[in-house]
């Protein structure tokens, strides 16, 4: 059963011919650019010359010297076929491109206009074949020389590698790059601009000397501070934890403010949104600088593990992203409290990736098929990828890991590999490795049942595992589930046995033996650390919860049994809201010392749209964000007497950039809201004072936000001030249009307004996102006739701008099927009307998907 324009990983055929070096002239003229390239080919197999190429005007080509003619060769919009190619063969093409008017940002593409006017890349994953004609798959690894030439108006004329020449040409100038490794030309970078640039040098443990630099604009400048550090601490901490040391004289990292993604890895020259480069902590939340290091530490790691090692082919997507998702959270892990970072990575993951599993996109972290492959980045093929990876870490501990990453590298550096070879080299000190694999092959999020038997001083942990089958797929088959398991004494707490169980048949039973349990129900810990990522079932009576909050000393399941009382609440199964408030009555106090930041994740109430995954028919947003509005105000109505004194205690002080100084910021903002919902008296001026003694964004923002929320009638002063501020602050102005469109408060043709605004530029990915994100995360205004209209309007006028940003907006209305009738016929009809206007496969692959849901 093969449909036609889908590709499949069985398919999968070796390069017919390889690339040994490419050389590259990019000239760029006032409304297009010409691209010589000459590509020196060998033959390695029977074949065709196939190179790839989309929307290029060819205006030469010459094979061995001799120029072709149209009998020579095959063109269509997808590719260039050349008729008997010798198995040595130069290909050397012109061609002509429009990078001025490339809205879809992959390519070679104009980033801003007027005096910001930039000209940057974005290859990965088939962008390349929008700059001239290649074998432009991951498997194809060639050696790059690249010239730019230019206008002296753009004085930034950057490439991957290693600066050799610089030239005048008059009016114009060139710069010429070498690229000394092999890399596939999805890794491929070059920049025209006009910018400012902050250096810095790091000294490898090899000891190579390097040169760091960041390219922003002058305004941008000053902001890269965070971003440079981060820098700096990935390359040692890479060192440090994987024994990886950068391998370049130089490592480039240039910010646009038009950007599909967060930030790319191109080799020696990452490209970043603005967002994920630029900070400082007057312009950006502890969030964002937050999000900016691990960012940075990303595109970092990519150098090992996605440059060096590469990927055979894009189903293999997971192996390099997957992967340096995993390290970069065990980086973030080093910089704050480990439970925190845990929760962070955990509450996304379900909140994001188990909603993508549970629906029409649901997919494996190894897909076996696509029609557009920029579709397949998804939060299963990262965050699931990731969390396969910590499984296996965890399986072998610490010190066989690094054995096994070590022989991952000797094995394949300078290689494009797959998820066998991954788990292979993984599985030399363990060969219980080899079956997770089946963990990258199916979809769904397994659920595992379990409760316990005591017998004596005997305690059997019953488990068993369910996944669903979804449409398309092998009926599931049980996997390997470790379970992190501890046994606490149902008095004093005191921890009597811990190990590491795996389940990995449809159900078994553990027993952990000799326990001194005195006739004392002992309260039992499992799935501690989120050691899988299930969705667990545990016979758990909420008392057992309560004491798991004040017995665990792992943050992550004190966190989690809170989560789980309050679903308890949310779902109707439990209506004795005074246990979670008694407790967190008592442990707030301490943990706003030890913890802060674990303080204030313990008042999180999981999200609309989270919930809504309860539901696999009639869903009704409103009894959902009902339930969730009167358990905020209960919990608030029975803390009222302690908020306003938690919430004095934390005063603003000068700003420290420290995890405790983080978590009092978080905690803050959270208790001014609480404190707003239990309507104290005087609240609304602590509002009024946070903002305008703010020492940095965070406490600004977070003040903003509440006033904006809670309707005061100050807010819309509020408001404008905020926008005078920082009305030259691209960044800040995204978080203005976000921290509205957020608000419960501000309707569908509030998110209207705004979208009809001057300043809301559609061919900014960032500014397009501020509202549309924040409408879906409402789902009462998202799935109303107005919220849909809204919605999908803009949907098809995003197909026709930029297909990659279109369908990542679609794809969460995912779940549109578990509505009522009447809604999901609303939907459905929106559906088939966007079928049948979008040109873009990207939409089309997704329309598609979820109108067969
Ligand atoms: N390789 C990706 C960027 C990318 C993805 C480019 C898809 C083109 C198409 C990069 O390494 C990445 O994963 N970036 C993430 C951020 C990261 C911290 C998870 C992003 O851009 O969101
Ligand atoms: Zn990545």
């Amino acid at each position: 059963m093969t449909t036609p324009n889908k590709v499949y990983l069985k398919d999968y055929t070796p390069p017919v011919f390889c690339v040994k070096k490419v050389d590259l002239d990019i000239r760029l003229y006032e409304d297009h650019a010409i691209v010589d390239a000459t590509l020196t080919m060998k033959r390695l197999h029977e074949g065709l010359l196939v190179l790839f190429g989309r929307k290029l005007e060819l205006q030469a080509i010459e094979l061995n010297g001799k120029v072709l003619s149209g009998s020579d060769y095959t063109l269509d919009e997808e590719q260039l076929i050349i008729h008997h190619a010798p198995d040595d063969a130069i290909v050397r093409t012109l061609v002509k491109i429009i990078p001025h008017t490339n809205t879809e940002l992959e390519g070679l593409y104009q980033a801003g206009t007027g005096m910001d006017a930039m000209f940057v890349t974005q290859c990965e994953p088939e962008g390349f074949r929008k700059i001239t004609f290649y074998p432009d798959r991951p498997d194809v690894l060639a050696e790059f020389i690249t010239r730019v030439e230019a206008d002296k108006k753009y004085p930034t004329l950057l490439a991957n590698g290693n600066l050799i020449e610089k030239g005048d040409l008059g009016d114009r100038h060139f710069a010429i790059w070498h690229d000394p490794t092999l890399k596939p030309s999805y890794l491929f970078a070059c920049v025209i601009a006009n910018l400012d640039v902050m250096q810095d040098t790091y000294t490898t443990c090899e000891g190579r000397e390097v040169l760091l630099e960041i390219y922003a604009t002058k305004q941008d400048l000053d902001k890269c501070h965070v971003a440079m550090q981060a820098l700096k601490d990935s390359m040692k901490w890479d060192e440090d934890n994987y024994g990886c040391a950068y391998d370049l004289d130089r490592y480039m990292i240039v910010a646009t403010g038009q950007f599909n993604m967060g930030a790319m890895e191109n080799k020696g020259l990452n490209i970043f949104n603005t967002s994920c480069v630029l900070a400082t902590p007057q312009t950006a939340t502890d969030e964002s600088i937050f999000r900016v290091k691990l960012v940075v530490a990303h595109e970092y790691f990519h150098n090992w593990t996605g440059n060096r090692v590469t990927c055979r082919d894009w189903f293999q997507l997971c192996l390099k992203e997957g992967l340096t998702v995993f390290r970069e959270q065990g980086f973030s892990g080093d910089f704050r409290s480990k439970a925190v970072q845990r929760i962070e990575d955990v509450a996304f993951l379900k909140a994001h990736q188990f909603t993508e599993d549970a629906g029409p996109l649901a997919h494996p972290v190894r897909p076996e098929s696509f029609v557009e492959i920029n579709n397949f980045y998804t939060m299963t093929i990262y965050e699931k990828g990731a969390e396969i990876v910590r499984m296996i870490a965890n399986l072998l501990g610490r010190e066989k890991y690094r054995q096994g990453t070590d022989e991952y590298f000797r094995r394949h550096d300078g290689q494009a590999v797959t998820i066998e070879d991954f788990l292979s080299a993984l599985s030399i000190g363990d060969e219980r490795v080899l079956d997770f694999l089946a963990w990258y092959r199916q979809p769904g999020t397994p659920e595992v049942f379990g409760g316990f038997d005591i017998n004596g001083n005997q305690v059997t942990i019953n488990l068993s595992q369910k996944t669903r089958h979804v449409a398309g797929f092998d009926a599931p088959t049980a996997l390997p589930i470790p379970v992190d398991t501890a046994i606490f004494d149902g008095e004093s707490g005191e921890l009597l046995a811990q190990k590491m169980l795996l389940l990995n048949k449809d159900a078994d039973s553990f027993v952990f033996e000799d326990l001194p349990l005195n006739g004392v129900r002992p309260v039992i810990s499992v799935l501690r650390n989120f050691s899988a990522p299930v969705k667990l079932n545990f016979e758990y009576s909420n008392e057992d919860l309560m004491k798991l909050v004040a017995f665990e000393t792992e943050g992550f399941n004190r966190w989690q049994a809170v989560q789980t009382l309050i679903n308890r609440l949310l779902l109707g199964e439990s209506d004795d809201l005074s246990l979670l408030t008694d407790t967190l009555r008592t442990v707030i106090p301490t943990l706003m010392q030890d913890d802060p930041m674990l303080a204030a994740r313990l008042f999180d109430i999981p999200s609309e749209q989270e919930l809504a995954m309860a539901y696999e028919v009639n869903y009704d947003p409103s009894f959902v964000k009902a339930k969730r509005d009167e358990l905020k105000k209960g919990i608030a109505a029975a803390l009222s007497e302690v908020v306003g004194g938690w919430y004095q205690a934390l005063p603003i002080v000068p700003y420290e950039d420290t995890p405790k100084a983080r978590g009092q910021r978080l905690l803050r903002n959270v208790l001014l809201n609480l404190a707003l919902a239990a309507d104290l008296p005087q609240v609304k001026s602590w509002a009024y004072q946070q903002y305008d003694d703010a020492s940095c964004m965070s406490e600004r923002l977070g003040a903003l936000s509440a006033m904006i929320s809670f309707n005061l009638e100050k807010a819309d002063v509020y408001v404008a001030d905020f926008y005078d501020k920082f009305r030259d602050e691209e960044l800040v102005i995204d978080s203005w249009f976000a921290v509205q469109a957020r608000a419960d408060v501000r309707d569908v043709a509030f998110i209207k307004s705004l979208m009809m605004r001057d300043d809301y530029d559609w061919n900014v990915p960032n500014r397009v996102r501020t509202t549309l994100n924040a409408l879906a995360a409402k789902p009462t205004q998202l799935w109303s006739e107005e919220g849909l209209t809204l919605y999908f309007d803009a949907l098809a006028r995003l197909d026709a701008i930029n297909p990659t940003v279109a369908s990542r907006v679609l794809s969460q209305l995912g779940r549109w099927y578990t509505l009522d009738e009447s809604r999901k016929a609303i939907v459905k009809e929106k559906l088939i009307a966007l079928q049948g206007v979008a040109k873009s496969k990207n939409v089309l692959e997704f329309v598609n998907n979820m109108l067969n849901a």
